[in-house]
């Protein structure tokens, strides 16, 4: 079956998940199914997002969170990780005066202290130029990790622990979940992983542990609003138990 194409889906009136977390995957292999260099795949993924975004707000979403650039990713050969850099900065450049006026605010998670200072300057001042909006949260994995991610949440916790500002006895889920890079985020409700591989590759692994996952053989750059609806479809269909007895 071609996972392109798509039938018309019953309305429902369930509500909307309130975050959705995309591992946006794929890029690389459009654009090798074309002959075209990895970067295109990377740019055409760039359109990918913002019509997944505008299909969050038409739906009521108000929070999503993709998975850019992981800690791993650092790995790839130095020009792939220039060309993503180069579209990172084009991006924010680009989009931010947009989604300023759009009252979204945008926010990157992940080690910034990997980054280079310029990409780390564009990205704090992205921060602050929409740190008052409220109406929708873009939120960004770059140069993300999550056991890096908890590693640094730990530190925190450590260093604060020999001030003496707080007792180990006294670390709950609830605060170790505040020393994260996703401290003022709720978790996800549903996580999108496109390009056909069931896998996190580290993303989000404290915030996920109740999140419903979704995985599509469609690659990032095909990815349409209808397949966003269809995923938000599946999703009115799962029943979350939390652990307790249905
Ligand atoms: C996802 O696409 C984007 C990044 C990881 C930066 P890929 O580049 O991983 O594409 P595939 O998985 O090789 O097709
Ligand atoms: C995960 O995709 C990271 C992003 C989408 C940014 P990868 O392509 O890096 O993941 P693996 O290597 O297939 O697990
Ligand atoms: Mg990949």
């Amino acid at each position: 079956m071609d996972a392109n194409v798509l039938h018309p889906l019953p309305a429902n009136d369930f509500p909307p998940p309130a975050h959705v977390a995309v591992i946006m995957d794929g890029n690389g292999r459009w654009a090798k199914a074309r002959g075209l260099p990895r970067t295109a795949g990377h740019k055409k993924g760039a359109d990918a997002l913002r019509g997944v975004m505008q299909a969050c707000r038409d739906a009521g979403v108000r929070y999503l969170t993709v998975y850019a650039f992981s800690s791993e990713n650092w790995k790839r050969p130095a020009g792939e990780v220039l060309d993503l850099m180069q579209l990172l900065k084009l991006y924010i450049d680009r989009e931010t005066d947009a989604l300023y006026a759009k009252g979204v605010r945008l926010r990157f998670i992940g080690d910034r202290a990997l980054l280079a200072p310029d990409v780390r300057s564009m990205v704090e001042t992205a921060e602050t130029r929409t740190a008052k909006n409220s109406a929708f949260h873009l939120t960004v994995g770059l140069s993300y990790g999550a056991r890096q991610e908890l590693v640094r949440a730990a530190r925190r916790l450590a260093e604060a622990a020999r001030r003496g500002e707080c007792a180990p006895e006294a670390i709950s889920e609830a605060s170790f979940a505040d020393a994260l890079d996703t401290r003022d985020l709720p978790d996800p409700d549903l996580l999108i992983r496109t390009g056909g591989e069931q896998r996190l590759s580290n993303f989000l692994l404290w915030q996920s542990a109740y999140t419903e996952l979704y995985f599509t053989p469609v690659l990032w750059p095909d990815f349409t609003p209808a397949h966003f609806a269809h995923a938000l479809d599946e999703f009115t269909r799962r029943e979350r138990r939390y652990g307790n007895a249905c």
